[in-house]
């Protein structure tokens, strides 16, 4: 087989959830699994990359090749994507990061009888916007992952963020957060290709593939 276009490339990765901290013992988070991150991850390394994996809280193994740095919280994950980014030649948001944080965890466990009524979220930095704009920064791909307007909001993401690819998936009815088999509508200014539905597994290859292939043409 011909040589992956991605061989001893340098590719960040974002992947899993975020966890925002209520209190000591309590926090918000999503039904990210990781999966798809880890997948890409792994078919990275297969095509002979240098991966560097972000991870959000996962039980999922760190697969052969790849070096992980586990993170809890966004703003710890924006932080240690940051640092990396300029040095890599790829970067693949695939991290499910919350939107919000809790405006003022309390250090301490809060006790039931002082429970507020009401708890004040802040806006999280978006990490993909933010290496997107960095000048001379990697390539960038983004996800999308949407219930509605499928096509119609990735094109929006491509732009607003950004982003020289994006990769959309339709979640919701069985589809996409926590589930093997996925579908995506990969876009990028001027085109696009539909992958899938197949397993995860598949699907990170061919999308690397893919991203092998507009990488190597945008240089
Ligand atoms: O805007 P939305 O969250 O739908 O965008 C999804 C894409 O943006 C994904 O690639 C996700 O990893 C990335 N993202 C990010 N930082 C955020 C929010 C989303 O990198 N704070």
């Amino acid at each position: 087989s011909r040589p992956s276009a991605l061989q001893n490339q340098s590719i960040l990765i974002t992947a899993g959830p975020t966890r925002e901290p209520i209190d000591a013992v309590r926090f918000i988070a999503n039904r990210s699994s990781g999966r798809m991150g880890f997948a890409i991850a792994a078919a990275a390394a297969t095509a002979g990359s240098q991966v560097t994996l972000i991870a959000g809280p996962s039980a999922l193994p760190t697969p052969p090749g790849v070096t992980r740095i586990d993170v809890e919280t966004a703003l710890e994950m924006h932080a240690a994507t940051l640092t990396r980014a300029a040095e890599a030649d790829i970067f693949v948001a695939a991290a499910a990061v919350a939107d919000y944080r809790v405006a003022e965890p309390a250090t301490n466990k809060v006790k039931k009888t002082d429970a507020p009524s009401s708890l004040p979220l802040t806006a999280n930095p978006d990490i993909v916007r933010d290496v997107a704009a960095m000048p001379d920064g990697p390539f960038t791909l983004g996800f999308a992952a949407e219930t509605d307007d499928l096509l119609e909001h990735a094109r929006g993401k491509l732009a607003a963020k950004g982003l020289d690819m994006i990769a959309a998936n339709q979640v919701g009815d069985g589809l996409g957060f926590d589930v093997d088999e996925n579908r995506l509508e990969v876009l990028w200014t001027g085109g696009g290709a539909t992958l899938g539905p197949m397993p995860k597994r598949r699907l990170a290859a061919a999308l690397i593939e893919l991203l092998g292939e507009h990488w190597h043409a945008a240089r």
